[in-house]
Parts: C-alpha cells; structure tokens; sequence
C-alpha cells in the first residue's frame, strides 16, 4: 500500500478511525468488547499505522480500547487525536475550545492512551456557534495553545477538523499544519476547495464520513446506484469502491474508515488493492 507523509512519518493510506469502537451514539461500553479490540488488533497486523481517536469518543472508552488491545504500541504507530469538545451525560458534545480545555484534552489523551507525545491532535472546530459566551474564543488564541503544545514536546504536530478555507489559510500561517480532517465522500464533496489547497501544500487531507456518515438521515455511499453498480462490475463492495475512489482522487487523502467489524475492517483495507478504471472513475463522478 502506498504511503503519504503525516507529520513527518509515512503511513500507509488507509489507516483506521476509532468512532465506532464505542456504543451507540459513541457512548459507553462496545456491542462487543472483544470484537472491538480484535479490530484494532488486526488493524494492525495488516498494515495500518495510523489510528484516529478522541477522548470523547465514549468518553475515554475508544481510547481505553487502543491501550488494551496495542500497548505497548508497534514502532511506526501514529496515534492522531483531536481536542475541542467533550461529552456530556446526554450524549451531547458540548465546545470545550477554551485554551485551557485544549490543554486538558490533550493531557487526557496522552493519560489514556499511555504516551508522553500524540503523532498530532486536530483542533476540532464547533459546527455551530456555541450558546455559551465562554465558547467563542478566537482561533488566534486556539491554535495559540495547540502550538505550545508542540513546543512542550506533547503533541508531534497540529492538524485542523471541521474547518473552512480560510480557518485552514490561518491554521496554516500560524501552526503550520500536518493535516486537515473534514468530511468528504464520493457523496459529499463540498470541501473540494479545501481538499484542493492541501494537495497544492502537501498537507494530508484526512476524510470523515468517507463513506457517508453512520448517524441517521445523512447519506450513504454505499447506497449511491453508481457506486453498487461499479462493484457489481469489479467483483467489490460498494463501501471499497467509495473508499478507492478517495485514494484516486488525490494523492495526499489519508483514510480513517471506521468499523465495529473485523469483516469490514479487512474489505476496507482491502479497498487499497482495487483499481478503478478512467471509465468507472467516469461513472462514479457522473452528475454530481
Ligand atoms: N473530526 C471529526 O469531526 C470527525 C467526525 C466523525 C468521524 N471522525 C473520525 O473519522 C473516522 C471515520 O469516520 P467513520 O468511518 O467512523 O464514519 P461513519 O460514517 O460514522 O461510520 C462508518 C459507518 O460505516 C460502516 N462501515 C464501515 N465499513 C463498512 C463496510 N466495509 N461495509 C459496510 N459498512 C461499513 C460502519 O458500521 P460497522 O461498524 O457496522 O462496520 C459505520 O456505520 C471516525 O472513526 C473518526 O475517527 C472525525
């Protein structure tokens, strides 16, 4: 599998997201504890050496999870994390975009997961203006501290989440990022200009949602007609053509699908052998 620099390691590019590990609604204990670290232990034996997460996905239970199943970690690991929210008792995610809660962030994730330094932590930015004041702090003073985490020596670099292109110009001009996570699928490609700026800087753009997303009402990729019509032709599933046709689409994509399941786990890094042709490429960018 092909390799693309993060933070100055290379990893392969289909790496591995941590969100479905929890429950539902990403809280509390897995459907199925073993299977969970089972996932993540096979992750790793076929190839991925790049694992995303969060503390708050659970809270603490994804990480927890990460230390159980791969510590101490194989050399060449990144672990990628991301501050700026937390959980609450509801399953709610309220902004924690204060310096000192992306401080405190960033000290969960080095305590749960067992490591002095995280490969790199995206600033996770709100999707909505918080209702609380103390919530609206200027990027300015967010990336601020993400960058004085890095001087500390607790985080190898500073990515960006949920961010637009001029948050991503700021984040670039001021922390020098390593990467960008927003959502994007063959289903989703609003952030095209986005993903088009990392290219031209050679900053590893890292869908979420690659294959649409897994909370309700939102689209799937593998329900496209397109896409089941082209694994039908290659003999593949509808979610590793979605995931193919990322790698196609730019060289600088970095994959973290997510899955509960070691049967998906294994289609989805399968989805680094399959080719798609200039016509199935064509037949998937049809009218979109
Ligand atoms: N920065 C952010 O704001 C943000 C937001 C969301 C996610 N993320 C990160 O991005 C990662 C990727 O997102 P995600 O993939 O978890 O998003 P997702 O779309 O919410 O979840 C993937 C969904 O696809 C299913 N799936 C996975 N592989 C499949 C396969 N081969 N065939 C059929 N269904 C399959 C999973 O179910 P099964 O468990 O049944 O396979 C799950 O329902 C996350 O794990 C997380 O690390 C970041």
């Amino acid at each position: 599998m092909d390799t693309y620099l993060l933070a100055g390691r290379p990893v392969h590019r289909i790496g591995f997201g941590a969100m479905q590990l929890p429950g539902p609604g990403v809280m509390g204990p897995p459907r199925d504890r073993d299977e969970a670290v089972a996932v993540l232990r096979r992750a790793v034996e076929l190839g991925v050496d790049h694992i995303d997460t969060a503390q708050y996905y659970g809270p603490d239970i994804a990480n927890e999870l990460i230390h159980e199943a791969l510590h101490p970690y194989p050399e060449g690991l990144v672990l990628v994390s991301k501050v700026g929210a937390v959980r609450d008792e509801k399953g709610g995610w309220p902004a924690a975009q204060r310096p000192e809660q992306l401080r405190a962030g960033v000290e969960d994730n080095l305590r749960s997961l067992g490591v002095e330094r995280l490969g790199a932590v995206n600033l996770r930015l709100l999707d909505h203006p918080s209702d609380d004041p103390a919530q609206s702090v200027p990027l300015e003073d967010q990336l601020g501290e993400m960058v004085a985490l890095r001087e500390e020596g607790k985080i190898a670099g500073v990515g960006i989440s949920n961010a637009s292109l001029e948050q991503v110009e700021t984040a670039i001009e001021l922390a020098g990022l390593v990467c960008v996570q927003n959502a994007f699928s063959l289903v989703d490609q609003h952030d095209t200009p986005v993903l088009d700026r990392c290219a031209d800087a050679g900053i590893p753009y890292v869908p979420f949602f690659p294959l649409g997303s897994a909370f309700p009402g939102m689209p799937k990729v593998t329900d496209d007609p397109a896409v089941r019509t082209v694994a039908e032709r290659l003999d593949a599933t509808a979610a590793q053509v979605g995931l193919a046709w990322l790698l196609a689409h730019r060289d600088n994509v970095l994959l973290i699908p997510g899955t509960s399941r070691v049967a998906h786990l294994e289609q989805n890094l399968a989805a680094g052998d399959l080719r798609l042709s200039e016509e199935d490429l064509a037949e998937l960018s049809a009218g979109r």
